[in-house]
């Protein structure tokens, strides 16, 4: 009689592997450039320290450029690459509307510079984003996170991926946690993450469809409301440039965004939903009321972020120019 080899048993077995174990496999290492830069967190940590003291946004714009590199493709710094260095067939991710407002990409470019003198063709793109976002939320006051390094840059970027991938403030609460969930992160897990915008500003641009739109029908504290009316007085931004603050602590990385959301006055339509859908609000109460219990849940949601999907080894490259491939 023929015995069949007991899949079901293997999948399981895998499925209940921690995740550190499931990286490792991946070859993403916690000491992958030991040898080859042994001084890269120390470079990244001093050229950043610089940038936060005279730009108190960046590190908000540093964790919103990771999400948004490792929503579309994974994280493969696919988001930096400038359409002009590409075939015609490829578009700049940067031409979706979605990626209005990200910034500091030119400087993800300026610090490869730099650790291409330290330790020329060693060190990738996409792990200096990842770094860049690390120590944004600790230099924030959020917790330190150990993540694992040896991420390759893409050869490619999907303008259509980010435009399909990259969520619109509006999407529902199935929609956000369907988005996380296939990262690996359970409910708990993703509505932490979202607590990154406990950082950070958003522009009118991304807010007047919420607040002018009568079909939403979307509950907001009543002076929160009125002040938004008043920095985005219009259904059309009459600029591009108008923004509101994400939270009342928009440099500090701490759990205020909870709080504000459960007094009615999130940012965004998602920020709101989460705070009152039976799923994810016992999640925002509980973040809301215990610092390190946020901390903690976010520092795993992170961790998922940032090595779900990966490029390792020959799968990708090592850019020489993080704005062009080689
Ligand atoms: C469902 C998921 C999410 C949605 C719909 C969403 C949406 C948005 C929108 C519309 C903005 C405002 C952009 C602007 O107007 O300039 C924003 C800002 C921001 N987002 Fe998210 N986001 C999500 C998840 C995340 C995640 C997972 C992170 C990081 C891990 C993140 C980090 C940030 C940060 C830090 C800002 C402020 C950026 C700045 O000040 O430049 N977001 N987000």
């Amino acid at each position: 009689m023929e015995i069949s080899f007991p899949w079901i048993l293997v999948v399981t077995v895998v499925m209940a592997m921690p995740l550190s174990f499931r990286i490792k496999a991946n070859q993403l290492s916690y000491d992958y450039y030991k040898f080859s830069c042994p001084n890269l967190e120390s470079v990244i940590k001093s050229e950043l320290l610089g940038i936060f003291l005279t730009d108190a946004t960046a590190p908000a714009a540093f964790l919103r450029l990771m999400f948004h590199d490792c929503q579309v493709q994974g994280c493969d710094a696919s988001i930096l690459l400038d359409s002009n260095y590409l075939a015609h067939s490829h578009s700049s991710e940067m031409k979706s509307s979605r990626n209005f407002g990200i910034r500091k990409r030119e400087t993800i470019s300026y610090i490869k510079s730099i650790l291409e003198e330290e330790c020329p063709g060693q060190v990738s793109c996409a792990d200096i984003i990842v770094l860049a976002a690390k120590e944004s939320v600790s230099f924030s006051g959020g917790p330190h996170i150990e993540i694992p390094l040896g991420r390759k840059d893409s050869r490619t970027c999907s303008f259509h991926e980010a435009d399909a991938k990259l969520p619109s403030p509006t999407i529902t609460v199935d929609e956000f946690i369907s988005i996380f969930m296939s990262k690996g992160m359970n409910i708990e897990e993703s509505v932490s993450i979202l607590g990154a915008h406990t950082l950070g500003i958003g522009h009118c641009f991304n807010i007047v469809g919420r607040l002018y739109d009568p079909q939403l029908g979307d509950k907001m504290d009543f002076g929160f409301e009125a002040s938004l009316r008043l920095a985005c007085p219009t259904e059309i931004p009459l600029t591009n440039f108008t923004f509101v603050p994400n939270d009342m602590t928009p440099v500090i990385f701490d759990n205020q965004y909870y709080r504000d959301i459960m007094m009615g006055r999130g940012l965004f339509g998602i920020d709101s939903s989460i705070s009152r859908d039976p799923r994810t609000a016992p999640f925002v109460m509980r973040f809301a009321m215990d610092q390190n219990y946020f901390f903690k849940a976010f520092s795993s949601a992170f961790l998922k972020l940032s090595s779900t999907n990966v490029l390792t080894d020959v799968q990708g490259d090592v850019r020489r120019q993080c704005n062009q491939v080689n």
